[in-house]
C-alpha cells in the first residue's frame, strides 16, 4: 500500500427533513450568497425549503448557474460578492452549482489579476471563501470533495481546479430530493459515481484489500439500487443507498493508499466540452474501450471486478475481463446510456485528433495509473468510441 495522508473535513448531515437544520450552520453575522441553477428548485419545493430555513440570516440570491457551470455566468456572481460584501456561500444543487461555488470560494479570495489562472495554471486553493452545500442531486460527490469542473464556452475548454481549501464546510444530504429528478439525471448520477469507483480501482492489483473492498461495496450498491431507484425515486430506502454511495465514491477514501486513472474523465471533459454530452454520458462512451484498448495492463482488476461484482467465474482471465466490459456496458445500456458518441452526434470525424492535440498542448504526455497513455493513444480511444 502506498503511504497517504487522509484528512476530509466536511460535516455531513443526511436523512429525511435536514434541510430545515440549515441554519445552525452558518455563522452569526455571515452575509450569505445562495447559489442555484436553472429553476428546478424552485419547482419541487427546495428552494422553499431553504428560504425557511433562512428566514433570520442576511442573504442574497443568484440564480442561472447553468449545467457544466460556466465561466461567465460565475464572474458575475464574483462581481455581487464583491458589491455586496459577502462572506460566506451556499450551494444549493447539484455538481454544476457545487462546483461553480468552489470556484468562486477560491476567486473570492484570489490575490492574482485574473481569476481564470486559477484554471488556466491550475492554482491549488489553500484557502478559500466558506461554503456550505444543499445536494439536490446524487452523482458527482462534490458535496464532500475538493475538486471542480468549470467550463468555458467561449473556448470550449473544461478545466478541472481544487485545493485542500475548497471542501465544503458542510452538505446537508436529504434523499427526499431524489423523488424530483428525471430519470436523464439519475441514470447520469449512477452512472458518474459507478464511474468514479472504477477510475480508482481498474488499475492494477496492488494488495490493498481494504480498499479493493471499500470500492467493490459501492459498485455492489449501486448496482443493487438502480433498478429501484431508476422506477421509483420516490423509494426513499433505494434513494438513500444511492445518495450515500455518490458520496463515498468520491470523497477521496477509495483513492488513498493506491493508484488511480482518471484517463476517462480526462477524455470524458472534451467530449463535454466539444458537443455538450451530459458528463456521465461521456464516461459510458470513452471507458469500455479505455479498457479494452489498454486490456493487457488491466485485465487482471477486469478479471476481479468479473468474479466479484458480476459473478463471472468460468474461464481464463482474459475471458472474464472481456466479459466484465460487456455486462458493464450493458449496465450503462440498461440505465438508457448510449455508449457511442455516434449516439450523440454526426459530427464526430476529427475529435479523436482535436482531442489527442489538446492534449499534447497542454503537455499531458503520460495519463493513466501508469503514466504511460500518450496523446497518441487517446487519439485511438477516442476513435474506438465513434
Ligand atoms: O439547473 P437546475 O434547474 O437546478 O437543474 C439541474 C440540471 O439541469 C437538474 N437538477 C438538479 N437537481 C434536481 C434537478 N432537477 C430536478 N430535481 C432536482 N432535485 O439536473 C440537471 C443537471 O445538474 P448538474 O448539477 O449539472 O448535474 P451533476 O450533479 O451530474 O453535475 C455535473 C457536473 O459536475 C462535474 C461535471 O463535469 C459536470 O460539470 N463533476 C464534478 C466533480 C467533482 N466536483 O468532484 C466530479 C465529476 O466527475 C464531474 O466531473
Ligand atoms: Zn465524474
Amino acid at each position: 500500500m502506498n503511504n497517504f495522508e487522509f484528512k476530509n473535513p466536511t460535516k455531513i448531515i443526511f436523512g429525511k427533513g435536514s434541510i430545515e437544520k440549515l441554519s445552525n450552520e452558518i455563522p452569526k453575522g455571515a452575509k450569505v450568497l445562495m447559489l442555484y441553477g436553472g429553476g428546478s428548485i424552485k419547482k419541487n419545493g427546495i428552494y422553499d425549503q431553504v428560504k425557511t430555513a433562512l428566514a433570520n440570516i442576511d442573504v442574497v440570491e443568484f440564480g442561472g448557474i447553468p449545467a457544466n457551470p460556466e465561466y461567465a455566468v460565475l464572474m458575475e456572481a464574483l462581481k455581487v460578492i464583491k458589491d455586496q460584501n459577502i462572506t460566506y456561500l451556499l450551494a444549493v444543487g447539484g455538481g454544476s452549482v457545487i462546483d461553480g461555488t468552489k470556484f468562486l470560494s477560491a476567486a473570492a479570495l484570489f490575490e492574482g489579476d485574473n481569476p481564470w489562472d486559477i484554471l488556466a495554471k491550475n492554482i491549488k486553493t489553500e484557502k478559500g471563501m466558506p461554503f456550505g452545500t444543499v445536494l439536490t442531486l446524487p452523482a458527482t460527490g462534490s458535496e464532500m470533495n475538493s475538486g471542480a469542473v468549470i467550463t468555458r464556452k467561449e473556448t470550449k475548454q473544461k478545466v478541472t481546479m481544487g485545493g485542500q481549501g475548497l471542501f465544503p464546510v458542510f452538505s446537508i444530504l436529504d434523499p427526499l430530493v431524489v423523488a424530483s429528478l428525471p430519470e436523464r439525471q439519475i441514470a447520469n448520477g449512477l452512472t458518474d459515481a459507478f464511474m468514479h469507483v472504477l477510475e480508482q480501482y481498474m488499475t492494477y492489483p496492488t494488495g490493498a484489500i481494504l480498499q479493493d473492498r471499500f470500492a467493490e461495496s459501492i459498485l455492489q450498491t449501486l448496482l443493487e439500487v438502480a433498478p429501484r431507484v431508476m422506477k421509483d425515486p420516490t423509494d426513499y430506502k433505494a434513494a438513500s443507498n444511492f445518495m450515500w454511495s455518490c458520496t463515498w465514491a468520491l470523497n477521496g477514501l477509495l483513492h488513498k493508499g493506491v493508484p488511480a486513472d482518471w484517463a476517462s474523465h480526462s477524455m470524458g471533459h472534451e467530449l463535454t466540452a466539444l458537443f455538450g454530452i451530459d458528463h456521465a454520458r461521456t464516461l459510458a462512451i470513452i471507458a469500455p474501450n479505455h479498457y479494452k484498448f489498454n486490456f493487457e495492463a488491466k485485465k487482471d482488476k477486469l478479471a476481479q471486478y468479473a468474479e466479484r461484482i458480476w459473478n463471472i467465474t468460468e474461464g481464463s482471465t482474459d475471458d472474464k475481463a472481456h466479459a466484465a466490459i460487456e455486462k458493464t456496458v450493458g449496465f450503462f445500456h440498461e440505465l438508457g446510456i448510449d455508449t457511442k458518441l455516434s449516439d450523440y452526434t454526426k459530427d464526430y470525424d476529427g475529435t479523436a485528433e482535436i482531442i489527442s492535440q489538446r492534449f499534447t498542448d497542454r503537455g499531458w504526455l503520460g495519463m493513466g495509473e501508469h503514466k504511460s497513455l500518450t496523446p497518441d493513444m487517446v487519439e485511438e480511444i477516442v476513435k474506438m468510441a465513434y
